[in-house]
């Protein structure tokens, strides 16, 4: 899609006219340059009363000489930036083609931000995983959309640089939902290291290292050994520096990499197992975040790490009872092969602190009980640091990725130590809770900076994202797979 900004002025292709629930016309200055027998359909319309503007309300007029499409938005008091890009994404998801592939967006009443958001909007729907599928040669579905939004000549600047941003950030997005959507016989560890690799080929900024198995082998990363090494698809660490050279503290970003997760020895039932590709979202994320911050010319310094295994049974796999030794040097009894995103992620979040991090962050498709406490609507977040969490939450509400705290408390972290032969073990001793004993769980990984009375952990937080990493009928925002979880709310969190 091409988005371009201008002043009101001739109407390209399909005029998009949103209103709000109760208003009696369109505002004229909306309709300079559109035919009369629109104007007059418009205008019979609203005298009529035909139209409630009830939000997601849609309809859409012919004349001879173009079309006119009436966005419905609900009452105007609750027009927010979260609802402009939800309509934006639901305008995109309703274009047919016979609507043609040019848009003119107007939008009586609007600030900048609502407007910018509804391009935004508009280009994070605009997108399709469709490699897979043969193409029909003459398959017309593939034009691109153009959008022109035409606005007060005041505003023109600011939301040209408002859309050119977000497209460069949803470059990431794209990369992050191709990747969670890519088929595990084709995504596995070795291959996402490899389509890291490429695409820092040819970028200044960003150097891209593999820790191999056997490297890993050789570091005693056994939380990535033990959970990759039942695959004949052998685990890795991939390492992302973007501009290196720059000093002093910065973020590290980690993510849970399972390219697929069978539950390994401690089998999953098989019904709808094929979700389990996306379980390598949280590595998507890293990667779409190195992306977006590359693409938007980011000059400081950031580390993505992304622990990466396919989680598998077989003669060579890891087996519940085991007593694995993690990078860290603490012991974990494996008590359950399915409570791997964990093992993996004590070796990611060890390493985190070999990069001087000013935060860690760490993203993880880790529990099915977040999905039960917060269903599809927001990512939990655990952490050990108040500023953390507020610039977190706030980042995620800017970019309408809901972010929503959950306790870490001493007894989760009890429960977790609890093992009678290691330091800890790997499940917590009853069902209750699973997400917070998980997030526990990775606390024990997060290294300690400073001496005596000064020693403190370092700020970290852990975002379970197994509800929100793929599309869901409340999410208007992807049509349907991966989403690109927190790809933009990372983006604003380190550049603003
Ligand atoms: N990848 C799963 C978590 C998951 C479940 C993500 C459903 C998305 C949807 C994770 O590795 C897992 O299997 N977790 C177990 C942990 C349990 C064995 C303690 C779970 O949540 O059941
Ligand atoms: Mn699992
Ligand atoms: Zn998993």
């Amino acid at each position: 899609m091409e988005i371009t900004v201008g002043n009101i002025g001739n109407v390209v292709g399909t005029l998009v006219l949103p209103f709000n629930k109760g208003d009696e016309s369109i505002d004229e200055n909306m309709l300079g340059g559109v035919n009369r027998s629109l104007c007059h359909q418009i205008e019979h319309l609203f005298s009529n009363g035909d139209l409630t503007g009830k939000s997601g309300e849609r309809l859409t007029l012919h004349s001879a000489e173009g079309k006119a499409t009436l966005l419905g938005m609900g009452k105007g008091s609750d027009r927010t930036v979260d609802s402009c890009r939800n309509a934006g994404a639901k305008l995109v998801a309703g274009l047919k083609k016979r609507h043609g592939s040019n848009l003119t967006i107007r939008a009586s009443g609007w600030s900048m931000e609502e407007l910018a958001a509804f391009a935004e909007g508009m280009i994070l729907r605009d997108y399709k995983y469709d490699q897979y599928k043969s193409k029909d040669e003459d398959d017309d579905d593939d034009v691109e959309l153009r959008a022109t939004i035409q606005c007060d000549e005041k505003m023109v600047a600011d939301l040209t640089a408002s859309v050119a941003e977000s497209a460069k950030v949803a470059t990431g997005v794209f990369r992050a939902r191709d990747l969670a959507n890519a088929p595990p016989n084709d995504l596995y560890p070795m291959a996402y290291a490899r389509l890291a690799t490429e695409w820092a080929s040819d970028k200044d900024s960003v150097k891209v290292s593999i820790i191999t198995y056997e490297e890993a082998l050789d570091l005693g990363m056994g939380g990535l050994v033990g959970v990759g090494k039942g695959s004949e698809r052998k685990p890795c660490m991939v390492i992302f520096e973007m501009n290196s050279k720059v000093e002093g503290p910065a973020p590290v970003i980690v993510g849970k990499g399972i390219t697929f997760d069978t539950g390994g020895i401690s089998i999953k039932p098989s019904a709808s197992m094929d979700e389990m590709k996306f379980d390598m979202h949280g590595s998507a994320t890293v990667f779409g975040l190195m992306q977006a911050l590359e693409a938007t010319g980011y000059e400081g310094r950031v580390t993505g790490i992304s622990c990466m295994a396919e989680n598998m049974p077989d003669a060579a796999a890891q087996r519940p009872g085991d007593v694995i030794t993690t990078y860290s040097g603490k012991t974990v009894e494996v008590l359950n092969t399915d409570a791997e995103g964990r093992l993996v992620l004590s070796d990611g979040l060890w390493k985190a602190a070999e990069f001087n991090p000013s935060y860690i962050v760490d993203l993880a498709t880790l529990t099915g009980s977040i999905v039960i406490a917060l269903g599809h609507e927001a990512t939990g977040m655990w952490t050990n640091d108040d500023d953390l969490r507020d610039n977190l939450v706030n980042a995620g509400n800017d970019c309408g990725e809901l972010i929503w705290p959950m306790p870490l408390v001493p007894a989760f972290e009890k429960d977790m130590k609890g093992s009678k032969i290691a330091d800890l073990r790997n499940i917590g001793g009853t069902r209750w809770g699973g997400s917070n004993t998980a997030a526990a769980y990775l606390k024990q990984f997060v290294q300690t900076v400073g001496e005596g009375d000064d020693a403190k952990q370092i700020p970290w937080a852990h975002l379970d994202i197994a509800g929100t990493a793929w599309g869901a009928k409340t999410n208007v925002l992807v049509a349907n797979g991966g989403t690109g979880i927190h790809v933009r709310t990372l983006h604003r969190l380190i550049t603003r």
